[in-house]
Parts: C-alpha cells; sequence; structure tokens
C-alpha cells in the first residue's frame, strides 16, 4: 500500500523547438525589469544570451546581467547577485543556462526579498521570493522544474540542497535548440544526472505513484537518447527527448528526492569544485547499487524493462543485476567509467565526505532505501574509488 503523500508541482512549463522568442512576452506578464542569472562563458559564446537581450528589449523589458555564477555556485555569488536585483529592483529573475545558473536564480530570488545572507535560508524558512523563469541550456539537473538550489559555502567546502515552495519557478521554457551547443563532456556528465535522479527517485522511501510514472517514462526516453544524443551532438530529436527525461526526472525528485549516491556526491563536488556533478555521480553509482540492490529488486527489473533490456530467461537476481551490467556498459559508451581517484579525490578526504554527507544531505541518507550508516558509506566510498 502506498504510503501517504501530496503532490504540488506549479511550474508552467513551455517545450519546444525555437521557444525561447516568446520569452519576452513570458517575462512581461511579471515584471519589465529583470536580472539574467547566468554563468561566465558559455551562454555568451553560443549566442543564446545576445538573443535574450534582444527577445526581452524587443518585448520592452528591462534586463540587467549578473554572470558571475560558477559551476558550483557559492553563497557568496548568490549574495552579489541578489545586491544587484535590490540595486537594479528587478521584478523578476531569469535564470538562463545549465543546473548552476538555474539553482542559482531560484536562490537569488529568494535573498533579493529578504534581508539576510543567502546561507541563513538553511535555518530560516524563507515565505516568498521574486519570480523566476527558467530557461535551461543542458539536460541533467531538473532544476528547471523543481524548488530546489545546491550552493557551496566557500569557507568551510559544504554543499547542501534546499528548496522551499516560494521557490518554484513561475515558467520553464525548455527549447531543445539552446541544447545543439552543449559540449560532449557536459552532454554526457548532465545527461548521467538524470539517470541518477531517476534511479534514486524510483527506488527511494519516499517514491509514489506520480514520481514512479514520471521515472518510467524517463528511463524509456534515456534508453537511446542517453548516447545518442552523446554521439550525436547536432541530433535535436536526441536533445528534444534528453530535455523531456531531464524534466520529468526533475519533477520526479521534487515528489520523491535523491537517496545515497546523491548524498556522497555533493560532498565530493564541494571539496573538489572542479569535479562536475554528474562526473562525481558516475564514479559513485556502481557500488551503490549494489548496496541496494537486495531491498529493490523488483524496482532493478522493471528498471531493467524500461531501459530495453531483454529478461530471456534470467532468474529475478540475474534479471535485477543486469541494470547495473547496463549502467556501467552506458559509462563506457558515454566515456564516464572513472573512479574517485580518476577524478582527483584524494583518499584522505574520505572521511570528511562520508560525514558531510550526514551532516548536509541527510535527507538523501534517509531517502535511501537501505539504512546506512557513516561507516558504510565510507565503505561505499572507498569502493568507488
Ligand atoms: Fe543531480
Amino acid at each position: 500500500m502506498q504510503e501517504n503523500f501530496s503532490f504540488f508541482n506549479p511550474v508552467r512549463i513551455s517545450f519546444g523547438k525555437g521557444i525561447l522568442k516568446n520569452v519576452g512576452k513570458i517575462a512581461r506578464k511579471y515584471s519589465n525589469n529583470a536580472l539574467i542569472v547566468t554563468g561566465k562563458s558559455s551562454m555568451q559564446r553560443s549566442g543564446v544570451l545576445q538573443k535574450l537581450l534582444d527577445i526581452l528589449k524587443a518585448e520592452g523589458v528591462g534586463s540587467t546581467v549578473y554572470s558571475g555564477i560558477t559551476p558550483n555556485p557559492t553563497c557568496i555569488e548568490i549574495d552579489e547577485a541578489a545586491k544587484m536585483a535590490k540595486d537594479f529592483k528587478t521584478g523578476l529573475i531569469i535564470g538562463l543556462g545549465g543546473g548552476s545558473p538555474l539553482d542559482s536564480a531560484k536562490a537569488v530570488a529568494v535573498a533579493a526579498k529578504g534581508d539576510i545572507p543567502v546561507w541563513d535560508y538553511l535555518k530560516v524558512k524563507a515565505k516568498e521570493a521574486l519570480p523566476v523563469i527558467t530557461i535551461v541550456s543542458t539536460s541533467g539537473t531538473g532544476s528547471e522544474v523543481n524548488r530546489y538550489s545546491v550552493m557551496t559555502n566557500p569557507a568551510t567546502k559544504e554543499k547542501p540542497g534546499f528548496g522551499y515552495e516560494c521557490m518554484y519557478p513561475k515558467e520553464a521554457i525548455i527549447d531543445p535548440e539552446i541544447m545543439i551547443s552543449m559540449p560532449k563532456y557536459v552532454t554526457a556528465s548532465t545527461g548521467f544526472d538524470i539517470f541518477v535522479h531517476v534511479l534514486e527517485a524510483f527506488t527511494g522511501k519516499m517514491k509514489n505513484a506520480f514520481s514512479s510514472a514520471y521515472c518510467m517514462q524517463a528511463f524509456y526516453l534515456l534508453k537511446d537518447n542517453l548516447i545518442n544524443a552523446y554521439n550525436e551532438p547536432q541530433n535535436l530529436d536526441a536533445r528534444g527527448n534528453m530535455a523531456l527525461a531531464s524534466a520529468l526526472a526533475g519533477l520526479a525528485i521534487d515528489l520523491s528526492g535523491t537517496g545515497i549516491i546523491h548524498a556522497l556526491e555533493h560532498p565530493v563536488s564541494g571539496n573538489y569544485p572542479n569535479i562536475a556533478h554528474g562526473a562525481g555521480l558516475a564514479a559513485l553509482t556502481v557500488a551503490s547499487l549494489r548496496y541496494n540492490i537486495s531491498g529493490c529488486k523488483r524496482d532493478f527489473m522493471l528498471i531493467a524493462h524500461h531501459l530495453g533490456i531483454k529478461r530471456a530467461g534470467k532468474t529475478d537476481d540475474e534479471y535485477a543485476y543486469s541494470l547495473i551490467e547496463k549502467t556501467q556498459e552506458i559509462l563506457k559508451a558515454i566515456d564516464l567509467n572513472m573512479s574517485l581517484k580518476d577524478l582527483g579525490v584524494e583518499k584522505e578526504a574520505l572521511g570528511k565526505i562520508a560525514k558531510e554527507a550526514f551532516a548536509t544531505m541527510g535527507f538523501a541518507v534517509q531517502n535511501n532505501p537501505e539504512e546506512i550508516d557513516e561507516k558504510e558509506a565510507l565503505k561505499l566510498l572507498e569502493l568507488s574509488y
């Protein structure tokens, strides 16, 4: 019998090739003065930022750009952007780019409404935020459709996630044409992030009928499109399907959370900011699946089915295990078959990482299908090394 749950997601999702052109009219519904929150280079290089500025201007929406968001956004960057939003009296935050600028846009929207540093919102519940529009350029985090934001404290290297109801974007613009410019490594790491979102939402303790439905469709879309989008960057259909999988996975984790793989990855890339989230996940996934398999046999079999793995005479145990083999196959195909050591993590840091997973990602640890303590988490890190 399903555990009690409630389902709420207020984000208007617009999907389609070339729909970026509509964003001026959409923005005007909320404000005629927007702050665009983006990273330092990719949206400038691809020309998408300039296109957005032109579209907003044509609709009479004034805009200011904060382009200081780094791959692992810090609370300092978010406070800087929030100060800009206050100084320029902007009534709307537009997040443009991958997961980092989108996560940051939501945190900026909160900090711009209040008068405390954004880090304090880990303890103080945020009740209001400026409206946010997300324009997503990668397929991965699902940040475009959910309330979550992840930030790093550069002083302590902690990298917690947080999300209040007021942080849901008002609108998510998903235009696969923007994703064509995504570099191969980003396609692989963000694509694998989707895979882990649906793995963890589908098997976690908070799973429910709605998140499971999103996950099953996302697995089906990931089946061919993850590797196709990696091998054929210009394939607009593969890009569009990955964008849909990302949004479905984003909705799934909004409802049902993540698990031990995310709990361990956050402190990995928190301590090593040059490691991409998806690459950190890639190093941790196989050992974590092995840890979880005994309690998740039925779920693993269902996932195997949705990934197109033939049952063909396999026992239940073998069929469940085929998910782990498939995961290794996918990692090889997208050149992410790496260990924590390959990524540059120092062996001596593993103890600190295990500790931080419990300190800052406790909700994800608790959602893991199998109980896990700090000692077992350290063992998982060692197996992933
Ligand atoms: Fe993730």
